[in-house]
């Protein structure tokens, strides 16, 4: 008997091993998210019904997210400063769903102006009745040298990206905790995790995203069913760069570059979902090297400095030679 059992665990180990190394050559997510996606609860099954804020819906990864909620059943408040964007979105989701007119709030808002947050929130509850899920996705990045960049960049970033979050989480909070129940997922990046160069004030107003809900998921031990998630994405097709702040405020982005070789933002979209409908903690959704990247900066600081100075080293050159300096990353173009 007891050689059976070690015989087998001789086959099953490797094998275990060997489909682990599969899916980190091929996959694009983390191992916990990767086995969620394929043993895990379908977002269809799990979403459907519950009311879920999406911030930054007017565009890119806030925007997919809606429809892919949308076809899930979820009904939806969609908020981000432009409201023709945002009734767009409403038109697409409703035409692509069996979500009726009354299932979509679109509720304009400005993550920066906070004063603001408590009012918008009361209007949502006061719409819905409660809010089962706040997605953080509203934010913007950087593409400027530190040395070159405004310290205002640096103030709006914080404003913008850290403390925008925390101000909303603050409102939708407590509400989730006296319920007993809620989620709030927040999509910080894989800047949030290591540092990235030309995007100095984005990585640190990330990072403070990290330490922020790492801190909170902790703090709210006694509550086990709110869950807080924070989601890494590596590269994403949306308008991110089209939109980043660059060294004075204003200033458009000289090169927004080609965004096609980035991984697709329903795919992004999909994972997340997954994660949420599974309750994952920490997501990381990347295409390979990026993917790389995250385990080397968890796992292997050393190496991670290593392949960290050699690429962004290519990355600055390429945006002082005033070329997209995200191509530094990929030597082909990606589709899929
Ligand atoms: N795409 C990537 O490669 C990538 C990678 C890692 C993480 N992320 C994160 O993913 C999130 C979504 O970005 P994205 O890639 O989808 O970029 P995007 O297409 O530029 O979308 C950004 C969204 O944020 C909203 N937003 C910007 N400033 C705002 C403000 N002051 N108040 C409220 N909403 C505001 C924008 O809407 P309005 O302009 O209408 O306000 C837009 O809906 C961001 O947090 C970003 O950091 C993206």
């Amino acid at each position: 008997m007891e050689c059976c059992i070690v015989s087998a665990l001789w086959y099953f180990i490797p094998l275990y091993l060997l489909i682990h190394l599969l899916f980190f050559v091929r996959g694009d997510s983390d191992f916990t998210l990767m086995w969620a996606s394929l043993v895990g609860h379908r977002p269809e099954n799990k979403l459907k019904g519950l009311v879920v804020w999406v911030t930054g819906a007017s565009s890119g990864i806030g925007e997919e997210l809606a429809y892919q909620l949308a076809k899930c059943g979820s009904r939806l408040i969609l908020s981000a400063r432009r409201e023709d964007e945002l009734k767009r979105v409403k038109r697409h989701c409703l035409e692509h769903s069996d979500l009726q007119d009354e299932d979509i709030l679109v509720l304009p808002l400005d993550l920066m102006e906070r004063m603001s947050h408590e009012e918008k929130t009361k209007t949502a509850i006061q719409y819905f009745g409660h809010i089962d899920i706040l997605i953080n996705n509203g934010g913007r990045s950087q593409r400027s040298l530190f040395l070159e960049a405004s310290i205002d960049v640096y103030q709006a970033l914080m404003e913008l990206n850290f403390l925008g979050t925390v101000s909303i989480t603050k409102q939708v909070l407590p509400y989730m905790t006296q319920r007993g129940i809620g989620s709030i997922v927040t999509v910080s990046s894989v800047a949030g995790l290591a540092g990235v160069p030309l995007a100095t004030g984005y990585s640190a107003s990330k990072h403070a995203l990290q330490g922020f809900f790492n801190s909170l998921r902790t703090e709210l031990s006694e509550y086990p069913k709110v869950f807080i998630s924070t989601v890494c994405p590596g590269p994403v097709q949306s308008q991110i760069v089209h939109n980043a702040f660059t060294d004075e405020l204003n200033k458009p982005v000289a090169v927004p570059g080609d965004q096609e070789y980035k991984m697709p933002t329903s795919r992004c979209v999909h994972l997340m979902l997954v994660g949420i409908a599974n309750g994952v903690q920490e997501m990381w959704i990347a295409q390979q090297p990026f993917l790389l990247f995250n385990y080397a900066w968890q796992y292997t600081p050393t190496f991670a400095w290593f392949l960290t100075k050699m690429l962004g080293r290519k990355r600055v050159r390429n945006f002082k030679a005033g070329l997209d300096a995200d191509s530094a990353y990929f030597t082909k173009t990606k589709t899929s």
